[in-house]
């Protein structure tokens, strides 16, 4: 099944564009984003570390965590604004809106708050929805595309919030807010919850102190768990909406679709929208008309006369593209095999990184099934 981002951009109100590390999340969400305003849309992307040059494109030059105008990008009565997420700055001004001035002065104050707020496995996962449940909430956009943070596995995306507020809200909390039951225990159950993170604050704060920071912080912040399980709630149901579409990039390579693949069930058990896979930086067939055998063993009579010059070292260079074309090939027909029903695309292998407008208006242009060239 073909993928319509045309219809995509026309109809929805939010893409999340998710995947494996490195495999062209960014470059995505911007690329639509820039389409979308080109389409007469006002549009907001949301990306998450950016490389430099492509944020620079963007006219990111800080994390300021609201979003700016992109200069120069858009005409047609569309609008481009792009935002870098700052993580902790998100995670402040939650506490800033939900906790009163005193409460909030402490939280943000407390060292075990400020490590917590930007090393804790998932906060930037989590924080992003965040982001995205406060701009949709402004009712400003009319499509809002949100990156997703470089995981490991695309799945901890949507796994965030829960984890989010099982540990805010979870048993291990209660134990150290009760000051009866602190005892020496803590270590081992802190270390239990699983979170790496940990094992850096302990080496950090210890002791004594570190209860009472604990204490500290958690009693400060109970006052605001509700208000954290209701807005990961919302913005849960919000990413099953119609209005919803969840772009699934991946690389050409068997590790990155079979993420994909992972993902595309998840989406489906959760009742969350896909609008479709996209297979990034897939590498076409050189034009000339030499099989990759051939080209070998043209490169070995001339190595084999001693001539090991460009001659040879293009034919192997041939040979080995030809070869990785079609391993690609095999390896996204098996992927497309069995999901006849998930909208597919392919983006070409652009010759250089994709840093600025022209190549994102390409990349979107290879989006919508036209030729990238
Ligand atoms: N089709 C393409 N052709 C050439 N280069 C590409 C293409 N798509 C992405 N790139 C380049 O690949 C690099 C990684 O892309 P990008 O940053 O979008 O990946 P990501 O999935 O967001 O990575 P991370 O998981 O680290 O956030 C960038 O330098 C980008 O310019
Ligand atoms: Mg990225």
């Amino acid at each position: 099944m073909t993928f319509d981002l045309d219809d995509v951009i026309a109809t929805k109100a939010i893409v999340v564009c998710c995947g494996s590390g490195g495999v062209g999340k960014t470059t995505t969400a911007a690329a639509v984003a820039l389409r979308a305003a080109e389409r007469g849309r006002r549009v907001v992307v949301v990306t998450i570390d950016p490389a430099r040059r492509l944020a620079q494109s963007l006219g990111l030059t800080e994390l300021d965590n609201t979003p700016r105008p992109v200069r120069n990008a858009v005409s047609n009565g569309g609008e481009l604004h792009a935002m870098m997420l700052d993580m902790k700055r998100t995670f402040d001004d939650i506490v800033l809106t939900h906790a009163d001035a005193e409460r909030a002065r402490q939280i943000l104050e407390n060292p075990f708050y400020v490590m917590l707020s930007a090393n804790l496995a998932g906060t930037q996962e989590y924080m992003a929805m965040e982001k995205l449940g406060q701009l949709h909430a402004t009712g400003e956009w009319d499509l809002i595309v949100v990156d997703t943070p470089p995981t490991r596995s695309a799945l901890d995306f949507l796994d965030a919030p829960d984890r989010m507020t099982r540990f805010l809200e979870g048993r291990f909390l209660r134990m150290v807010i009760a000051p009866a039951k602190v005892g020496g225990r803590v270590g081992a159950k802190l270390m239990s919850v699983g979170l790496n993170t940990f094992t850096g604050v302990l080496t950090r704060i210890t002791g004594a102190e570190l209860l009472r920071d604990l204490r500290d912080f958690f009693t400060a912040f109970e006052t605001m768990f509700g208000g954290f399980r209701d807005r990961a709630k919302q913005t849960y149901r919000l990413l099953q909406d119609d209005g919803t579409a969840f772009v699934v990039v991946a690389s050409p390579e068997p590790a990155a679709l079979r993420e994909a693949a992972y993902f595309v069930e998840r989406l489906s058990t959760e009742r969350m929208p896909l609008a479709g896979v996209v297979v990034n930086r897939v590498h076409g067939v050189p034009p000339a008309q030499l099989s990759p055998e051939r080209a070998i063993a043209t490169a070995e009579v001339l190595e084999e006369r001693k001539k090991r010059g460009p001659a040879a070292g293009l034919l192997r260079l041939h040979a080995d593209r030809v070869a990785l074309a079609a391993q690609e090939r095999r390896t996204i027909t098996a992927f497309a095999a069995g999901r006849a029903d998930v909208p597919l695309v392919e983006v070409p292998a652009m010759a250089t990184d994709v840093h600025d407008v022209d190549g994102l208006r390409r990349v979107g242009t290879a989006l919508a099934g036209g030729s990238a060239a």
